[in-house]
């Protein structure tokens, strides 16, 4: 119970990792608040997660200013405090750098990096408040190494990286934490809708020290782990859930 007492805030939770993580997070102690841009998915995700512990779901796109306000308002309403955030909501597309369209690369920049600004700029303005809090990102081994048809991804990932170091020097006078972390291949739709051939992912698991990918719940314990006071003395890095993909040259 690492969370016991504590108010975490999800970001796109209505299923994958968010969902993973929204669990462990009860499963910790917390109680939590998940947020998902599909407002059924996350009502589905809601219904899932209630038998894990109190659970409060809210329909909001985390690149809409006024909505992420009014869910994290409503969070101090009812709960009269935030002490986690988790920025989990992510797109990816697949596509050779010469044919981006100017849309797909604003929509992955706002949803993956804007997004993650304006929730934890409107959450920290809380957490400064109380003088405690913790932010997780959501980055991804593609923020640190580069990967082929995944510019606009690759760039938002990066972006989220040195936009957790810069809010960890500017927020640890408010007592606040921020890290990142990175996984490498997770098994979830949103890597199954990627588009990849199964020939090709075949390929990119053969290079994984492990051998495999990981599961969304292997990524759910890091985000805890940095969520939690056992990582106190821990901000503004980078904890890499990979398998070891990123030791090789
Ligand atoms: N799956 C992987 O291999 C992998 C690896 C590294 C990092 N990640 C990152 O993990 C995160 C979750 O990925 P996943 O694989 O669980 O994806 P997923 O598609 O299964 O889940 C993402 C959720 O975010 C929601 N979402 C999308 N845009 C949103 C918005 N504007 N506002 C609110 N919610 C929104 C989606 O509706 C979805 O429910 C993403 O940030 C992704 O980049 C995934």
């Amino acid at each position: 119970m690492r969370l016991k007492g504590k108010i975490a805030v999800v970001t796109g939770a209505g299923r994958g990792i968010g969902e993973a993580i929204a669990r462990k997070f009860l499963q910790e102690g917390a109680t939590v608040v998940i947020c998902d841009a599909l407002k059924a998915r996350v009502e589905e995700a809601a219904g899932r997660l209630a038998a894990f512990g109190t659970v409060q779901s809210f329909a909001v796109d985390v690149t809409n200013r006024e909505d992420v306000q009014a869910m994290i308002d409503e969070t101090v309403r009812i709960f009269g405090r935030i002490d986690i955030l988790a920025n989990n909501a992510g797109i990816a597309r697949f596509e050779p750098f010469l044919e981006i369209e100017d849309k797909n690369w604003n929509d992955t920049l706002a949803v993956n990096l804007t997004g993650t600004f304006i929730c934890s700029q409107i959450a920290a303005r809380v957490m400064a408040k109380q003088k405690s809090g913790a932010i997780v990102n959501m980055a991804s081994t593609n923020g640190i190494l580069g990967e082929e048809a995944l510019a606009h991804y690759n760039a938002s990932k990066a972006g989220i990286v040195l936009l957790g170091k810069t809010m960890a020097i500017e927020l640890a006078p408010y007592g606040i934490r921020v890290n990142s972390i990175c996984p490498g291949s997770i098994q979830t739709d949103l890597a199954l809708e990627g588009g990849q051939p199964a020939e090709e992912l075949e390929q990119y698991f053969a290079k994984i020290p492990l051998k495999r990918r990981g599961s969304t719940e292997e990524v759910a314990n890091a985000f805890a782990f940095l969520a939690s006071d056992e990582a106190s003395f821990i901000t503004g890095t980078e904890l890499v859930v990979d398998g070891g993909q990123i030791c090789h040259e």
